[in-house]
């Protein structure tokens, strides 16, 4: 598989490293510097783009793969809003692109979890449920696209629930971002934003009642397994067409 790697951050760098333990080649590397490289000419030949870049480039990035028909992994966190936009232009072109909040086996293992235990306490009623999300401090975007993912699933179990809200001591690019835990409306989901030292992610789920409270907890230890999971991604998007997610790749 011959690659291109666009944002050469920690992620983009450990990407480069798998690829090539995997054997794979990297044909292109774009960052910051070398942005408006990102065309059909540097494009041509290569198989997959893996993008991992930043809330505010990463659109910009997935549109030109898109339109140079280039297959493209996007794991880019914080953008998302535009997403759709993205998919309807990748269904135009006939094009690839395969696109996850977290590339972990076990983060998407919890969404697993947390979808079938949002639906249980959703017809048993009586539980109030919240996130709590931790990462490293260099993080540029609140909460982690993780944390939404984990509450939009919750959402769609709960009757009461419609809505998420971010409070994020601290931050002051969080978005629906409320100063204090009281200020959430009862129909909306807490999202707790926490930025310490070098944590590559925790998340935690919390369902709570009266009598007692059940947590979904998941700790990822390096960004290795992320960006192995990027990889097999790539690999798997390689040669398709179509709009992809880990729930295919699990399948
Ligand atoms: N989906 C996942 O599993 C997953 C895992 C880890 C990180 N992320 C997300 O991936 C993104 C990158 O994470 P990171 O830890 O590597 O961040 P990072 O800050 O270490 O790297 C981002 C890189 O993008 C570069 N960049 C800036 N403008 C660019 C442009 N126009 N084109 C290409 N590159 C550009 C920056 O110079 C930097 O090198 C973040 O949004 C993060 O939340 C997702």
């Amino acid at each position: 598989m011959k690659a291109a790697i666009i944002g050469y951050g920690k992620m983009g760098r450990e990407i480069e490293r798998i690829l090539s333990e995997r054997g794979h080649s990297v044909a292109l590397v774009i960052d910051a510097d070398n942005a408006s490289d990102l065309d059909a000419e540097h494009l041509a030949g290569v198989d997959v783009a893996l993008e991992f870049s930043t809330p505010a480039t990463a659109y910009a990035n997935i549109r030109t793969c898109l339109e140079c028909g280039t297959a493209v992994v996007s794991g880019t966190t914080g953008w998302t809003e535009r997403l759709a936009e993205l998919q309807a232009l990748c269904r135009e072109r006939q094009g690839a692109m395969f696109y996850a909040s977290n590339f972990s086996l076990g983060v998407n293992l919890l969404f697993r979890l947390n979808r079938r235990l949002a639906e249980l306490v959703g017809r048993m009623g009586g539980y109030d449920v919240r996130i709590e999300e931790t990462h490293h401090t260099q993080k540029k975007d609140s909460p982690s696209g993780t944390a939404i993912t984990l509450a939009e699933e919750a959402i769609a179990g709960l009757p009461g629930k419609s809505a998420w809200v971010n409070y994020a001591p601290g931050l002051d690019h969080a978005a629906h971002r409320i100063d204090t835990p009281a200020e959430a409306p009862a129909d909306a989901v807490v999202i707790e934003s926490v930025r310490e030292g070098a944590v590559p992610g925790i998340h935690t789920v919390v369902y709570e009642a009266e009598d007692d409270r059940l947590e979904l907890r998941h700790e990822i230890k390096n960004r290795r397994t992320l960006a192995l999971g990027a990889v097999v991604a790539a690999e798997y998007l390689c040669g398709r067409q179509g709009i992809y997610t880990m729930d295919d790749l699990l399948r």
